[in-house]
C-alpha cells in the first residue's frame, strides 16, 4: 500500500518514517483549497506544494471538502479513463464539492451539459455534437488561422501592451463565435457571459459571484433560445444550423433544451482555457529564451510546443469523478457517492512519468499529458484549442521576434482549478 489515506493529516504524519528528504510534515497540504488558487502562495507557484502531496500523499482525502484529490500520472490516466465512474452531481454525496452544483431544493442540476452527464445521455449527445463540431472545424481551419492572423496584426506594431487584453482573450471568442455563428456585434457580451457561466464551476463563490452568474446564464439562455429559432426558420453556413439539421433528420436525438445547454458549453468551454492556453505559452517562451529560439528556428515544432506548454502549465488544473461504488485507489478506501478530484496540474509533473518534469522544453518529444483530462469525458474541444494555439505561437514571435515581458508583477486569476495570467504586459522592438 504506497498511499497514504488521511482523515486527519496531523496524526497522521506523527513519526511518519519517510521523511528522509528532510520534508516537515507540516509542509504537506492537508486541503484541496491549499493547492488551488484560492491559496496566494499555490496561486503563484502550485507545483512546490503538488509535488508534496505526489510524493508523501497521493490519494489524500479532504474531509472539509468532502474530496478525495489525486495526484500520481498513473491513478489519474485510470481514474479519467475508467468508463465506470459517473460525473452527474446529484449522485455525489452530500456537502461534497461536486454536490454544490445541485440545486438545494430539487436535488438536481438544471438540465446539465455533457460535461456532467452519464451514459447513455451523454454518448447520445456527445456523438453527433462532436461529429458536426469536427467537421466544422475541419472546414474552417483556414478561416480560423485567418481569423487569429487578423487579431495579431491588429494589436500595436510596438511599444508596451498587454497580450492577454489584445491577442489572448479576443482569439478564442471571435473563433468560436464565427464557428457556433453567433452575433460578432456581441463579444463583449459573450465573454462577459463566459466568464459569468464558468463561475458555476466555483464551488466557493462569493454573493456578487453568484449574481454575476445568474444574470449571465438568463442572458446566454436568451440569446441561443432565439439563435436556435432564428437557423431553424433560416440555415445559415454555421454550427448551429448544422445541428439543427441533424435535429430534424433525426440524427441527433436532442431536445432544443439540451442543444441551446451544449452549444453554450462550447462558447463558455472554450474561452477561458484557450485564452490561458495562449496567454501561458507566451509567458513560458518568454521566460525560457532558448526554447523561443527552438520554436523560432523550426516552427515545425510548434505542435510539439503546444503540448509541452499543456503539459507544464495546464489551464484546466483539475477534473472530477463521482465513485458509484465502493473500490480503492492506490490503496486507500474509496465510498460509493465519494467525489475524486485529480490534479491534472500535478500529473502532468510527475517525475515517474515524465523526465525531468519541471523542465520546459519543446524539444524532446514526451509520454502523453493529462491536461485534456480523459476517457469519455476528454476535452472535446481539443482539436480546436490545439489548432488556434499552434498558429498563434508561430504567428505571434514572427510579428514580434524582439518580444520581451515588461517589468510588470505577474498576476495569476484567482479561479479555483484553473491557471490562467490576468495580464501579461509585454513590449516589443521599435
Ligand atoms: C487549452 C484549452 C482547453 C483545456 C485545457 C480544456 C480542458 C478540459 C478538461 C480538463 C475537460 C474535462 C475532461 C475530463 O474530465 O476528462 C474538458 C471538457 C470539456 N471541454 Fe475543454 N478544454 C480546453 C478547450 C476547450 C474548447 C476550445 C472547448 C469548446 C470549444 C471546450 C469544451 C469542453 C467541453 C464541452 C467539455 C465537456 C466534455 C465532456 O464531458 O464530454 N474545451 N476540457
Amino acid at each position: 500500500m504506497r498511499a497514504i489515506w488521511r482523515y486527519d493529516a496531523s496524526k497522521q504524519n506523527k513519526g511518519r518514517k519517510n521523511m528522509a528528504d528532510g520534508t516537515n510534515p507540516k509542509d504537506i497540504p492537508q486541503s484541496i483549497f491549499q493547492v488551488s488558487a484560492f491559496d496566494p502562495d499555490a496561486r503563484s507557484d502550485p507545483h512546490t506544494p503538488l509535488k508534496q502531496l505526489r510524493e508523501h500523499c497521493p490519494v489524500m482525502r479532504d474531509e472539509m471538502a468532502k474530496t478525495w484529490f489525486l495526484t500520481r500520472y498513473e491513478d489519474i490516466r485510470a481514474t479519467v479513463n475508467d468508463r465506470s465512474y459517473v460525473r452527474l452531481p446529484s449522485k455525489a454525496e452530500e456537502g461534497s464539492l461536486s454536490r454544490r452544483l445541485v440545486d438545494e431544493e430539487s436535488g438536481e442540476m438544471e438540465q446539465p451539459s455533457i460535461l456532467f452527464l452519464d451514459d447513455p445521455d451523454h454518448a447520445r449527445i456527445r456523438l453527433p455534437l462532436a461529429k458536426a463540431f469536427y467537421a466544422r472545424i475541419q472546414k474552417m481551419k483556414p478561416e480560423i488561422e485567418a481569423i487569429i492572423d487578423e487579431i495579431i496584426e491588429a494589436a500595436p506594431e510596438s511599444g508596451r501592451f498587454d497580450l492577454m487584453n489584445d491577442i489572448a482573450v479576443p482569439i478564442p471568442v471571435l473563433v468560436i463565435a464565427r464557428i457556433l455563428g453567433v452575433d460578432e456585434n456581441r463579444l463583449a457580451e459573450f465573454r462577459d457571459w463566459s466568464e459569468g457561466v464558468i463561475l458555476s464551476l466555483n464551488p466557493v463563490r462569493t454573493e456578487e459571484e453568484t449574481a454575476h452568474l445568474v444574470r449571465s446564464a438568463d442572458a446566454i439562455n436568451a440569446y441561443f433560445d432565439d439563435l436556435i429559432a432564428a437557423r431553424r426558420a433560416e440555415p445559415q453556413d454555421d454550427l448551429v444550423s448544422d445541428m439543427v439539421a441533424l435535429q430534424a433528420t433525426g440524427e441527433a436525438d436532442i431536445s432544443d433544451e439540451e442543444l441551446r445547454r451544449n452549444l453554450e458549453a462550447l462558447l463558455v468551454g472554450g474561452n477561458l482555457t484557450t485564452t490561458d492556453l495562449i496567454g501561458n505559452g507566451v509567458w513560458l517562451f518568454l521566460t525560457h529564451p532558448d526554447q523561443l529560439e527552438a520554436l523560432k528556428a523550426d516552427p515545425g515544432l510548434a505542435g510539439q510546443a503546444v503540448e509541452e506548454v499543456l503539459r507544464y502549465e495546464a489551464p484546466v488544473s483539475a477534473t472530477s469523478r463521482i465513485s458509484p461504488d465502493e473500490r480503492e485507489i492506490g490503496g486507500c478506501p474509496v465510498k460509493a457517492r465519494q467525489t475524486v478530484f485529480c490534479s491534472l496540474a500535478s500529473a502532468n509533473r510527475d517525475a515517474a512519468t515524465f523526465d525531468q518534469p519541471d523542465r520546459f522544453d519543446i524539444t524532446v518529444k514526451r509520454p502523453s499529458h493529462v491536461a485534456f483530462g480523459g476517457g469519455p469525458h476528454i476535452c472535446i474541444g481539443a482539436p480546436l484549442a490545439r489548432i488556434e494555439a499552434r498558429h498563434v505561437y508561430v504567428k505571434l514571435f514572427e510579428r514580434y521576434p524582439d518580444m520581451k515581458l515588461a517589468d510588470a508583477p505577474l498576476v495569476w486569476r484567482t479561479l479555483p482549478f484553473f491557471r490562467g495570467l490576468e495580464t501579461l504586459e509585454v513590449e516589443t522592438g521599435a
